[in-house]
């Protein structure tokens, strides 16, 4: 809540009227206040102290925590994990995001159904989900570290391949494409900044900073929120969580962002 007040005590400071060209938009101005007035603090560590009192917990109907989990860089290791993620895992013939490969482990390690893993995924700001907190642990986990998805397997190189292409794929009533929003410079809707996913430049900046919380909300978000929220805005059908089209859009991401060190979770309007 003392967050809440803040960032609208920040916000109406900074508002100052309709932006002129070259003036700075105050919406930026109000954020970049805020996280000046939050210092380091984030509200993403309370997410990440509860996730990682969840990953050590022995739960689900097995009562075992996720201590084995193979994140991809063998059991247990969770530091540095994210970085090089999505990858290809042979256990599950497949290539996942940190999201999926987490939720894999709390199913062949705890015992969750896969019903119980995806029904609520997304969580409110009062209630976030688990699967929110134990993904702050995870992440954070890579602060710091170079974002290097493998992208070596051939299974790897089809989601990217697959990923890129799904960027552009048009239709909807306004026949959109990720590309229509996110395909150029400088462009923005609303008072946003909308990062030219085809470049490393913006991709590097956009995906080291994921998943992130977002003041607007009072929530964290992961990227699985993301690419959902923006098919919404796309006014296409809701995609599946996990499915292999939203982890290859993540993929393609990660790659094309790749080199870049993690800064994440971060602060967002
Ligand atoms: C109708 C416009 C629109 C479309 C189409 C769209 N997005 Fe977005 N996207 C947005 C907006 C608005 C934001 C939020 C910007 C903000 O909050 O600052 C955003 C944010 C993002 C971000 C986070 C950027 C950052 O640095 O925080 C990613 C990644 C992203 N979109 C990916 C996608 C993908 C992948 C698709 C296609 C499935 C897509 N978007 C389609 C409007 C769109």
């Amino acid at each position: 809540m003392k967050y809440r007040i803040a960032i609208m005590a920040a916000l109406v400071a900074t508002w100052t009227g309709p932006v002129l060209a070259q003036e700075k938009d105050p919406t930026i101005a109000g954020i970049e206040k805020y996280r000046e007035m939050l210092g380091d603090d984030n509200p993403a560590e309370l997410y990440e102290a509860r996730g990682e009192i969840l990953w050590k917990k022995a739960d689900g109907p097995n009562r075992v925590s996720l201590e084995k989990c193979d994140l991809g860089l063998g059991p247990g290791v969770v530091k540095g994990a994210y970085a090089q993620s999505p990858r290809y895992f042979a256990d599950a013939d497949r290539v996942m995001d940190i999201e999926t490969r987490i939720n894999w482990c709390r199913e062949k390690i705890q015992g969750f159904s896969s019903a119980d893993v995806k029904k609520k995924p997304f969580g409110s700001a009062d209630k976030p989900s688990q699967i929110e907190d134990l993904l702050a642990y995870v992440v954070t986990a890579s602060k710091g570290m170079k974002i290097a998805p493998p992208n070596s397997h051939p299974k790897e190189k089809e989601a990217y391949e697959l990923g890129k292409a799904l960027f552009f794929v048009r239709a909807g009533p306004y026949d959109f494409s990720c590309a229509s929003c996110h395909g150029e410079d400088e462009k923005r809707i609303r008072l946003q900044g909308l990062p030219n996913l085809t470049t490393p430049r913006d991709t590097k900046a956009s995906h080291a900073a994921w998943p992130a919380y977002r003041v607007s909300t009072s929530r964290l978000h992961s990227m699985q929120w993301r690419i959902n929220d923006c098919y919404r805005q796309q006014r296409f059908p809701e995609p599946g969580y996990m499915t292999d089209s939203v982890n290859a859009l993540i993929t393609y991401l990660a790659v094309t962002g790749e080199g870049e060190l993690y800064k994440g979770p971060s602060l967002k309007r």
